[in-house]
Parts: C-alpha cells; sequence; structure tokens
C-alpha cells in the first residue's frame, strides 16, 4: 500500500466516504450534508497542513485498487500551541479493517516527528469508536481525559468524547 501526499484530483474519490463516514452520524462531529467545496476546505487545508491517501492496488483501472483512506495532519493550536500535532482520519467502509488506519496513522507518526512537533493531540475520538480507540492505543497514545456527553451518536444518543496523547 502507497501512502502519498493528496492532491486535488483526489478529491473527487475521497468526498465520497467523507460523506459516508460524516452523515453515518458515528464518528465525526463534522455537519452532516457538507457540500464537496466546504469538505474539502475541512479536509485539505493549506499548508503547514498536509492530507495524504493511501492507495492500494496498481491503479485504478484494477479492480479493488484506488483510494482505501485519507488523513489530514496539522498543528493541534495556533501560536504557542503550534508544537503538538493533530490528525484525522478516513478509510473508505469497503476497506476498513484490512490495516489501512494503522498504515495512516503511522504515516502521521513519521511525519510529525520529522516535522518536529513535540507530540500529537486527538481532541474528539468518541468513546464508542472501538476500532480507533484500538487502533491509536496500539500506536501509543493514551486517554488523557473523556469530556462526558459530548458527541450526540445518531445510535446511542450523548456519548464522550476522548482527548488522547501521545508525546514525540
Ligand atoms: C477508525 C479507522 C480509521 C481505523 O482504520 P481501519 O483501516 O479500519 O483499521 P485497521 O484495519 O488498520 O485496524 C487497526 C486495528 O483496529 C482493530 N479493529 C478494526 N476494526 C475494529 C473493530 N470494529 N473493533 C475493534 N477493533 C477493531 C484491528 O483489529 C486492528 O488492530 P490489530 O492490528 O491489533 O488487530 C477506520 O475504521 C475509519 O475510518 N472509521 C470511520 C472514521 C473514523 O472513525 N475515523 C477515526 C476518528 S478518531
Amino acid at each position: 500500500m502507497l501512502v502519498r501526499t493528496a492532491t486535488e484530483a483526489d478529491w473527487d474519490k475521497i468526498y465520497p466516504f467523507f460523506k459516508q463516514i460524516v452523515d453515518a452520524g458515528e464518528t465525526y462531529a463534522y455537519p452532516e450534508g457538507l457540500s464537496s467545496d466546504a469538505a474539502r476546505a475541512l479536509w485539505m487545508p493549506p499548508s503547514p497542513w498536509l492530507t495524504v491517501v493511501a492507495r492500494s492496488g496498481a491503479g485504478d483501472a484494477t479492480p479493488g485498487s484506488g483510494i482505501a483512506g485519507s488523513a489530514t495532519m496539522g498543528p493541534n493550536r495556533p501560536g504557542r500551541g503550534a508544537h503538538i500535532a493533530t490528525a484525522s482520519f478516513m478509510v473508505a467502509p469497503h476497506a476498513q479493517g484490512q490495516g489501512v488506519g494503522r498504515r495512516l496513522g503511522e504515516r502521521v507518526i513519521e511525519w510529525a516527528g520529522a516535522t518536529g512537533y513535540r507530540g500529537i493531540q486527538f481532541n474528539a475520538v468518541v468513546e464508542t469508536n472501538t476500532a480507533a480507540v484500538h487502533l491509536w492505543k496500539a500506536l501509543g497514545f493514551e486517554i488523557i481525559g473523556t469530556v462526558p456527553g459530548a458527541f450526540d451518536h445518531r445510535r446511542y444518543g450523548a456519548v464522550g468524547l476522548h482527548v488522547m496523547f501521545r508525546p514525540l
């Protein structure tokens, strides 16, 4: 699997799974029904932010290949908080559970270390998102705390949001 910097041309392949994941209402607090342009502005901000895509297979013409997931990363806070990074991840539902998220997480850790960040903070990991919580713990993140009831989950109602942190 290749993880590379995303280009504008990739957005049309990212937006369908971005929309599917946000509209599912289980993992992200982005507004539902965002237009493609509004979603792109959130997911592909300008430098110092970096957006990457994970590609599986040999090329788009090969069955099962194409963009399987994406991550976006940058400073968690401006100014005096800018030495801590943050990141967001989305793996296309058909490609979940096959190691794509782990590969993207590893890439974010590599990038943040190489860029000189001192740690990585995830601000809003939904406590019922067992795959994400499991994966981030496996990659060295710990739960700093949980904001009770901060996420309105489509199926479970008010659930907590974890702040997770990994020093670098
Ligand atoms: C969370 C997400 C990024 C994980 O990516 P993924 O490609 O599905 O996960 P991976 O295949 O890399 O699996 C990573 C680990 O999680 C585990 N895992 C996967 N699905 C799981 C589940 N439903 N429950 C528990 N663990 C799970 C895997 O077993 C693996 O652990 P292991 O290596 O110890 O066996 C992806 O599922 C996703 O995009 N979900 C929707 C959006 C989202 O939740 N983004 C993250 C917000 S914090």
